[in-house]
């Protein structure tokens, strides 16, 4: 048992009925209790979940990771922006620690949910609306693109959004947004002209290029370091024919034995990608059983509907082609289906890094891919049924050009890419059945990133870049993006979160790494 101070038992006190049905103790609630009897008392109480409740259990199930899922002391789900701000100034006058939670796609414990805290849960903040005298579209922080895509095409425009469709937004938008759009306009971040926003003391403020520029420019990649983000204003990216809002896909599956050729294909796009940036790829190695074992996979899409555009030559020639399938279809078809090596409902383990487009590291951490599914299958369980990815994705240097063209943000690919160089993005995955399984399974997961990591620096190419959103539990993505933009974090982060409330209350998520004046 906690003890309180007065202030904080006598707030809690206003809730008489509340507190006499839950706390029957001479020495105080307990700090679950307290936070979550706050909440209740604050006018929230039908927006609180506990876990007695049937709601509570059925919202552990919408979490893509099961890793993620993790049981608070209560959950609580706020519809408006003033919920919001009622639900950050409760938690702070309580001392209250919290998670953010929005689509709920984050990979790992901690990543959104917290167990000792109360788990702030966007969902009922979902849904999109399209302004089209302004050409800016208004997302909340807890849907899925699949929705907002929906809900566009029908007015000839889309926006840079998750590649599936499940995704949610709220991670998404504050922690980049790498998207079939990234080489035309940027992380999906850039596209951002409002966020609405409550910031630590519960004021709801706005901040775009004219209000608050610093505070817009830190949100474009700070993730929840800044505050809670209620609205998302995005300018929109318009068809060529508004009547036929078509984007062109590709899936291929290659013989395993051109997998050095496709590598070569793939450095070959990546350095010519600012040339036809309408055009994207994404390729990843897998093990994957359901599809029998080892698969090569390449996605590739256009966003103005054409087919095989003359960018994606040097992969289609790149060797034997075991299937393929082409689709000319609304973004919200093409982004549907589940990739099987990203299934939602297992355990996750997540690695990524970067460096610069070398297809020396790519073929070997192709190898050391195999070399950790050969240990995976001798230690894991028979019915773990855990599958593997060994993904790439180029990283044009257009797409940098695009953020400082935009008003700037806090992402740091400006720094990476200061020399004209573009990169491969590498995303290390594992899902697995089981929390023995995903125990024995995270070590073997953090010497194939340490492998490839180190061959990176000895050939003299590799990034210390993190993608946040693809970042590991014990990666620490925001030490990552260089002085300019990591200053410019700090700085928004001292003038609108003076007490560090978002540094220190909030258990989920990546944080500012501290610096010699914290
Ligand atoms: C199947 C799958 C496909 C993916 N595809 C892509 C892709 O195409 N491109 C890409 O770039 N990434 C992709 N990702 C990664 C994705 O961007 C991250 O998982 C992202 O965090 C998802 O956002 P979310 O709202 O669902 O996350 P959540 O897990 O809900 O949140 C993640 C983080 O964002 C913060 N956050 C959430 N909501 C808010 C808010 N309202 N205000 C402030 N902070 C908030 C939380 O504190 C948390 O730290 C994919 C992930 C999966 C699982
Ligand atoms: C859940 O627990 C709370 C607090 O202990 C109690 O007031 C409430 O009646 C319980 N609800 C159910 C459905 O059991
Ligand atoms: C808030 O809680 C933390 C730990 O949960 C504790 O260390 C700290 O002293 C508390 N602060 C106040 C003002 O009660
Ligand atoms: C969207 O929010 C509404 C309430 O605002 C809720 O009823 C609905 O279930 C939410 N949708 C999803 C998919 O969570
Ligand atoms: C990309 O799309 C834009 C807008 O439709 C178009 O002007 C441009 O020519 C396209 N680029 C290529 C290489 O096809
Ligand atoms: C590399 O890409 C460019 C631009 O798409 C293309 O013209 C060239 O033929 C490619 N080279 C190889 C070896 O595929
Ligand atoms: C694991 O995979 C096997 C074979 O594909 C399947 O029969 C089994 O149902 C799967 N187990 C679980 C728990 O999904």
């Amino acid at each position: 048992m906690v003890k309180f101070s007065p202030p904080l038992l006598g707030m809690f006190m206003v809730a008489a009925t509340f507190y006499d049905a839950i706390v029957a103790t001479t020495c105080g609630p307990s700090p679950d209790l307290n936070c979550c009897g706050m909440l209740v008392a604050s006018g929230l109480g039908d927006k609180v979940l506990l876990p007695n409740q049937t709601e509570y259990t059925s919202r552990l199930g919408s979490y893509w990771s099961v890793s993620a899922a993790l049981s608070p002391w209560c959950m609580v789900l706020p519809y408006t922006a003033e919920d919001v701000s009622s639900i950050i100034k409760t938690l702070v006058s309580g001392n209250c620690s919290f998670g953010v939670k929005g689509g709920g796609h984050g990979s790992f414990a901690l990543s959104n949910a917290v167990e000792d805290g109360v788990t702030i849960d966007f969902a009922n903040m979902n849904g999109t609306t399209y302004n089209a005298e302004t050409e800016v579209a208004s997302i909340l922080p807890g849907g899925s693109w699949q929705e907002v895509y929906e809900t566009l095409a029908p007015h000839g425009v889309t926006v840079t959004g998750g590649r599936a469709g499940t995704v949610g937004i709220g991670g998404f938008l504050t922690g980049g947004g790498n998207s079939f759009h990234a080489a035309s306009h940027g992380m999906a971040c850039d596209t951002v002209v409002n966020f609405e926003v409550v910031i630590a003391d519960g004021s709801i403020i706005n901040a775009n290029a004219e209000q608050n520029p610093d505070l817009w420019i830190a949100l474009k990649g700070g993730s929840a370091n800044l505050g809670l983000v209620t609205r998302f204003d995005l300018r929109v990216i318009k068809f060529p024919d508004a009547a036929k809002p078509d984007i062109w896909g590709k899936f291929l599956s290659f013989d395993l034995a051109d997998g050095d050729n496709a590598i070569d294909a793939m450095v070959n796009f990546t350095e010519h990608a600012h040339l036809d940036q309408n055009t994207s790829s994404i390729m990843f190695f897998g093990h994957i059983p359901a599809a029998g074992g080892m698969v090569l996979h390449l996605g590739l899409e256009n966003t103005k509907g054409i087919v095989d555009p003359p960018a994606v030559a040097g992969y289609l020639n790149a060797g034997k082609i075991l299937s393929t399938n082409s689709l000319v279809v609304p973004m919200a078809d093409l982004v549907r289906s589940e990739n099987p090596a990203q299934a939602a409902g297992v355990r996750n383990i997540w690695f990524t890094l970067t460096f610069k487009a070398d297809a020396r590291v790519m073929k070997y951490a192709a190898s050391r891919h195999t070399a950790a599914v050969a240990k995976l299958s001798a230690s894991l369980s028979p019915d773990s049924n855990f599958t593997t990815m060994c993904a790439f994705q180029p990283l044009s240097h257009a797409i940098a050009q695009h953020g400082v063209r935009n008003g700037g943000n806090v992402m740091g690919l400006d720094y990476w890419m200061q020399n004209g160089d573009s990169g491969i993005l590498l995303l290390l995955e594992l899902g697995v059945r089981g929390a023995e399984n995903e125990a024995k399974a995270y070590p073997v997961m953090r010497e194939w990133a340490r492998e490839v990591e180190a061959y990176a620096r000895e050939l003299g190419v590799a990034w210390e870049w993190r993608y946040l959103n693809y970042a590991g539990r014990e990666q620490d993505p925001l030490a990552s993006i260089g002085p300019v933009a990591l200053g410019r974090l700090r700085a928004a982060a001292r003038k609108y979160d003076p007490d560090g409330v978002f540094q220190t209350l909030r258990g989920s998520g990546f944080k500012i790494p501290k610096g010699e004046c914290d």
